[in-house]
């Protein structure tokens, strides 16, 4: 009889039990990197404008099956140091930037080197290690390198846009610096170049100036990596100049540069459209490359806003698809 009532005792607290809310049932709200270690223990986290104090990394390590939702933009002050400026992790992650931006400052660093010189600049400026989707973010001036994506399950990225516009890196360079363009690196490639099982779409890279670089644009797949998707990425208004080996690389063998393709990357909609995308290239490098395995890359490729100059001709390999443009 004792042992009865403590059951009955015992099934009496299992619906309490499962009607109280989890502790991670709040919601999060970000307005100073102070606000971080509290927010990420919430699975709603918003993300409020706000300036990341220089030399800091905007960390956020989410509790799996978070939802993340920008409500404003986020800058970075300037500091020469490693970084990266903003990192996510965790698990099955909703993140909607909801068109709200990250923006890198990238003017202060552009001194056309790129990630390359004697001068350390935070790249990769944004470090995604989630999975589950990241949608509607957008990058303005990257010190150098934009995304670079590790995730630990399927991950879903589109309506990325990465702007580098040339208007603002004119009218805050300084004039005493020696290159006053941007030769940002960015380019959409380590996106694509990772784990198994990401997809890859809808991302928009538009009005970067490349200035004395070894690649102007570049999309990078592994050769090795299977079951992933890379579609949808448009070329737009970017300028490149004095470009030493490629000034446009596609290619399906990384980590080699034009070895063996690997099959598992379907690529597909890789198209230069709307404003001209000019690229001077130096005299000993090739003005387009495209090393595509077999049957992977498919689709039709609208290229009619590309115009390389310069160089030589490159080799377009295994596909057919490229519309509007003959080097
Ligand atoms: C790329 O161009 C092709 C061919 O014109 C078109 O069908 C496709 O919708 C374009 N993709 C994007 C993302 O604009
Ligand atoms: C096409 O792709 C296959 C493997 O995916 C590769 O072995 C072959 O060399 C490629 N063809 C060309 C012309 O590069």
């Amino acid at each position: 009889m004792p042992s009865f009532t403590h059951l009955i005792a015992l099934l009496a607290f299992v619906p309490f039990i499962a009607a109280a809310p989890a502790a991670s049932a709040c919601t999060g709200t970000i307005a100073s990197l102070d606000d971080v270690s509290a927010a990420v223990k919430c699975k709603t986290v918003v993300i409020n404008a706000f300036t990341v104090p220089a030399g800091k990394t905007f960390d956020l390590p989410l509790l799996d099956g978070t939802t993340v939702t920008m409500q404003g933009d986020v800058k970075f002050a300037v500091k020469n140091w490693a970084g990266p400026l903003f990192q996510v992790s965790g698990k099955s992650i909703t993140f909607n930037g909801n068109g709200h931006t990250f923006d890198g400052n990238g003017a202060s660093y552009w001194d056309g080197q790129g990630g390359n010189g004697g001068v350390t600049k935070p790249a990769p400026m944004m470090k995604i290690k989630t999975s589950g989707t990241y949608t509607n973010v957008k990058v303005l001036n990257s010190p150098a390198r934009v995304y670079s994506v590790s995730n630990p399950a399927q991950l879903t990225m589109s309506k990325l846009t990465i702007d580098n516009s040339p208007s603002t890196t004119r009218t805050t360079a300084s004039p005493s610096t020696r290159a006053a363009t941007s030769s940002s690196r960015a380019t959409p490639a380590s996106a694509a170049t990772v784990s198994p099982f990401v997809t890859v779409s809808s991302i928009t890279i538009k009005n970067n100036i490349i200035k004395d670089n070894d690649n102007a644009l570049r999309i990078k797949t592994k050769a090795s990596a299977t079951g992933s998707t890379v579609s949808g990425i448009t070329f737009s208004g970017n300028t490149a100049t004095g470009i030493r080996k490629y000034g446009v690389i596609i290619d399906q063998s990384y980590p080699s540069t034009l070895g063996t393709p690997g099959t598992g990357v379907k690529l597909s909609g890789v198209n230069f459209s709307g404003s001209t995308n000019s690229i001077a290239v130096a005299s000993g490098a090739k003005r387009v490359e495209v090393n595509c395995g077999s049957g992977a890359c498919t689709g039709t490729w609208d290229w009619s806003a590309l115009k390389v100059t310069g160089g030589s001709a490159g080799v377009i390999k295994n596909f057919s698809g490229i519309k509007g443009f003959t080097q």
